[in-house]
């Protein structure tokens, strides 16, 4: 009888015990309750300290049932324990979550286009458009050999551009290239005619003015065909500058010499000059009809086929474009400048 008493006693105060665990709010809470039934003067503790006065018998029943309450409530501590840890994770998470409904932070350094790029990009889809492809990946070397930017282009060993004082060259022989007509060499050395190709690109030489920057860019054209001449050569700068300038413009053939075409013309674009109705003449493009010896230099019967060529500074079209006085500016890296076109 003492016994089920007293079972059903202890059976009360574990179901106590237990709704007291379930209503801990923090871990602080959680581990004062431990101490008080578990610590070293615990109810718990104290129970089974009092089991030394027992009989044998009393002690085994005495022990196995509060060694099941011990169980019992260790196992409700732990559970508890699990939900309020993971309980404060969720809070730390929800108090460190980004609120991705706020507006973004503008940014005023947003990149732009540099001018002499969007130069090139403008004249590359001008170009395309008269069936034109764009030759800027494999062939485009900016450390050439003096047999493709020189020889192969019926340059004579003593023309003066090859000299030290024109040209960067490297300790091997190699040159940093002066223009990128070498990569129409590279072309036709691997492609049949017809071809039709613009090369854009860096290009090098010992200059440094107004004017004048020692690398700067080209773009320069090709086409080899049964029916090229000089008046298709023509027509062609007329409309694509026209296109690029915005306006039907003047254009002036004044006859030259570059060792790579024959006959050859200097382009000079009219000009208005400031404040009044004259306009003044400015060169922008070198061209001509290809060489023959360049045609024989790779390959190609310039009975059947005939070419022309042409090509200027992209750097130079860019300050007619934009009205730039001075053409290192593109180069100085000054943010305020390149802001202006973005
Ligand atoms: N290669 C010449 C230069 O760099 C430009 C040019 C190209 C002239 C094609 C005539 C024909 O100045």
């Amino acid at each position: 009888m003492v016994d089920q008493a007293f079972e059903s006693e202890i059976g009360i105060v574990v179901s106590d015990v237990k709704l007291q665990i379930e209503s801990c709010n923090s871990l602080e809470e959680l581990d004062s309750l431990r101490l008080k039934y578990f610590g070293k003067s615990g109810a718990i503790t104290s129970l089974l300290k009092s089991m030394s006065c027992m009989d044998d018998v009393s002690k085994a029943r005495f022990g196995s049932n509060i060694n099941q309450v011990k169980a019992a409530l260790q196992s409700s501590l732990k559970a508890k324990n699990i939900a309020l840890q993971e309980k404060i994770e969720s809070e730390k998470l929800m108090a460190d979550s980004v609120d991705i409904g706020l507006p973004g932070r503008h940014n005023s350094f947003l990149g732009s286009i540099h001018p002499v790029m969007r130069t090139q990009i403008e004249l590359e889809s001008i170009f395309k458009k008269f069936g034109f492809s764009v030759e800027s990946g494999d062939y485009n070397c900016e450390v050439e050999t003096n047999y493709y930017n020189f020889s192969a282009l019926n340059i004579g060993d003593y023309h003066p551009a090859r000299a030290m004082h024109d040209t960067f060259y490297l300790k091997n022989g190699d040159l940093l290239r002066t223009h990128t007509s070498p990569v129409q060499i590279r072309i036709l050395q691997e492609k049949k005619p017809p071809v039709r190709i613009v090369t854009p690109g860096k290009v090098y030489r010992c200059d440094s003015d107004q004017t004048h920057t020692p690398m700067f860019h080209q773009i320069e054209g090709l086409v080899i065909d049964k029916d090229c001449n000089f008046s298709k050569l023509k027509w062609l700068l007329h409309t694509v500058l026209s296109e690029f300038f915005g306006s039907n413009v003047k254009l002036r053939f004044r006859s030259s010499y570059f060792p790579f075409t024959e006959p050859s013309a200097e382009v000079d674009i009219a000009w208005p000059v400031d404040n009044s109705k004259d306009h003044k003449w400015l060169e922008v493009l070198g061209c001509g009809m290809v060489h023959p010896n360049v045609l024989k230099n790779c390959d190609i019967d310039s009975s059947i086929y005939r070419g022309y060529a042409f090509g200027g500074g992209l750097d130079r079209l860019a300050m007619l474009k934009y009205n730039i006085t001075d053409l290192r500016s593109f180069f100085s890296g000054n943010i305020g400048f390149l802001k202006q076109f973005s």
